[in-house]
């Protein structure tokens, strides 16, 4: 049964402890080819879910991350950096922005409040986004809605933005549990204690299922309690509704979610990842590729 810990996150209430001993996180390649299709649609799936695959330098690919200055999101934004992608870093607060990235000529910061409207988020995405992370999550507040505001009507204005942009291509941090009353995980700890707050989790699985009905190319990870701490194991990666414990560190989750924009088999698929050191070493094309569409 998973631990009840609380830290500094509500998530980590269903962490589980893990060895330390860390392998270094994956080797970058900045002229890594873009497999992604940013053309590909669920409606019309058969014809072009294969579209995109030419080989296209990352530097050419502009990707929006909503929440940068997150734990996870900023993952994400060195991540994609360093694997040679542009970005366009969506932040409530430059300031707060300026602290946590270096200056980097591939980088750009822009506000982008997902409480705003998809109107403001449209503008704030521009025309020049080929893709989207979301990485956003509420911060605990008085307000019993923050829950709903940031992660359901939050995530849903940024999948209504990326239509007004003709973004076809969404990867979004959700959480394992999201789905936990039909898993028969009702009585789990940790799924009680997250919907203590504002039905976190409902929230999740109302913008999930959102997604998943926009006709745009999605991946969704739902990774299980975050650490700071660098990997400590492999990956393990299972389809929707099957994971109701473990950890895994935010470097990962970042991996995950910037792999998947390099990989077709990512596509339209809803992925659950927590990492053990007793998992073998597995490569993306393996992970992803053995989880079904739905
Ligand atoms: N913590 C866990 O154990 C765990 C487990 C599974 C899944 N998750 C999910 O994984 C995701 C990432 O988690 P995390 O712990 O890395 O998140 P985090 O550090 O709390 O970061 C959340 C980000 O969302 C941003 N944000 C909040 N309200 C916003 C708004 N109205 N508009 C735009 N941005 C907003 C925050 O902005 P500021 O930087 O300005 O505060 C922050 O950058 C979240 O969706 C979380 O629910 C977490």
């Amino acid at each position: 049964m998973a631990t009840f810990l609380s830290k500094t996150s509500i998530f980590h209430t269903f962490s589980f402890s893990l060895p330390k001993s860390c392998t270094p996180i994956f080797p970058f390649n900045k002229t890594h080819s873009l497999s992604f299709s940013v053309r590909a649609n669920k409606m019309e799936e058969s014809e072009i879910k294969e579209d995109g695959e030419v080989g296209v330098s990352n530097t050419q690919k502009k990707i929006f991350v909503a929440g940068a200055t997150g734990n996870t999101g900023k993952r994400i934004v060195e991540q994609l950096l360093a694997k040679g992608f542009s970005v366009k870093a969506g932040v409530r607060d430059i300031d707060k922005a300026k602290t946590v990235f270096s200056t980097n000529p591939a980088l750009q910061i822009v506000k982008a409040d997902v409480t705003d409207g998809s109107d403001k988020l449209a503008e704030a995405i521009s025309d020049d986004s080929d893709a989207l992370i979301c990485a956003t999550g509420f911060q605990r507040s008085w307000d019993p809605l923050a829950p709903w505001k940031v992660d359901y009507f939050g995530t849903v204005n940024l999948i209504e933005a990326c239509r007004k942009r003709g973004i076809k291509r969404f990867i979004l941090i959700s959480s394992i549990l999201v789905n936990g009353a039909a898993m028969g995980q009702l009585l789990n700890p940790a799924y009680i204690f997250l919907n203590v707050f504002g039905l976190v989790l409902v929230a999740k699985l109302q913008a999930e299922n959102y997604i998943r009905k926009s006709g745009i190319n999605y991946t969704i990870v739902r990774p299980g309690g975050l650490k700071n701490d660098p990997p400590s194991g492999n990956i393990i990666m299972d389809p929707e509704d099957t994971l109701s414990g473990g950890s895994i560190s935010r470097d990962q989750v970042a991996e995950v979610a910037v792999e998947a924009l390099n990989h077709t088999e990512a596509s339209f698929k809803v992925v659950e990842i927590i990492a053990s050191p007793d998992a073998p070493k597995r490569s993306f094309e393996e992970l992803f590729g053995a989880i079904k569409q739905r």
